[in-house]
């Protein structure tokens, strides 16, 4: 007799439980192979429109499209089993009306078979998510510093400095909250701001350049990994991935060129023939 075990998947309710408690553990996949190695170890797989520089080389995350969120939200659900997959709605996709966003949710939901999307901003987006919530789609928010309006704000600075600045990050992060979002990313902002707003709101902060006072914290995988050229000053390298892939395929091109590689043990030999 065979026996499968369920491993049952964390939905968003699961993470919206967690506030006050454990810290989440968040990291960004693009990938099935990281997917299967990050599911052993994070709460929620975030599969980032940060994948427009990371697998591109993008200047920036403006020009991802909704068609290569899912191809990559398809990839890191078929290499995870437990965390809560959610998926970046990318610029354009989700602005312009609440039911835009939801069509695109939708989209996202049934063709990547992922538990939530997640929305950049705060105030202006309240309506949108609450829409989106009431008719079945998981929201996290995303306020602070949100990349996707890198043509309005100019560049990517930390937020709220001056504490004359705070209201409206305040004001931002309780409309999410109210709105139904279940979790809320808050980007590069001041740590008290940052201690300030998960004290505030009911729902989780995953911080990012934010506060170790956050319910959970989240990194883009090849930044922590050091296989990102250029990373923001709040960005671990918890290793140094780049020199070991540079070393590995140095000694790769040098064994084929001395046609080292293959050897004996890499190649097929013929069937023995039985007599
Ligand atoms: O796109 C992304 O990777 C993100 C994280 C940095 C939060 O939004």
């Amino acid at each position: 007799m065979s026996v499968q075990q369920e491993i049952k998947r964390l939905t968003a309710p699961d993470i919206l439980a967690r506030k006050g408690g454990e810290p989440l553990v968040c990291l960004t996949s693009y990938h099935a192979h990281t997917a299967r190695i990050l599911d052993q170890h994070c709460d929620v797989i975030l599969v980032g429109d940060s994948l427009g520089m990371v697998m591109h080389g993008l200047e920036t995350t403006v020009p991802v499209t909704l068609e290569m969120m899912i191809l990559q939200g398809l990839a890191v659900m078929r290499g995870s089993k437990r965390a809560l997959v959610v998926v970046d709605m990318p610029f354009g996709s989700y602005e312009a009306s609440k039911e835009q966003a939801f069509l695109n949710a939708a989209r996202v939901l049934k063709e990547t078979g992922c538990g939530a999307v997640k929305v950049e901003g705060g105030k202006r987006m309240a309506e949108t998510i609450a829409f989106m919530v009431e008719r079945g789609v998981p929201v996290m928010a995303h306020v602070g510093l949100t990349p996707q309006a890198i043509n309005v704000i100019g560049s990517f600075r930390a937020q709220g400095r001056e504490e004359s600045d705070w209201a409206r990050f305040e004001e931002d992060t309780l409309a999410v909250a109210e709105a139904g979002a279940f979790s809320v990313v808050v980007e590069a902002v001041a740590e008290p701001l940052a201690r300030k707003l998960t004290a505030a709101v009911r729902i989780p902060t995953i911080g990012i350049g934010a506060s170790a006072a956050c319910d959970g914290q989240i990194l883009v995988l090849e930044d922590m990994l050091g296989l990102s050229p250029r990373v923001p000053k709040f960005v671990k390298r918890y290793t140094d991935l780049g020199p070991s892939i540079d070393k590995a395929v140095a000694n790769y091109a040098v064994e084929v060129r001395a046609r080292a590689f293959p050897g004996a043990a890499h190649v097929y030999a013929m069937k023995t023939k039985k007599l």
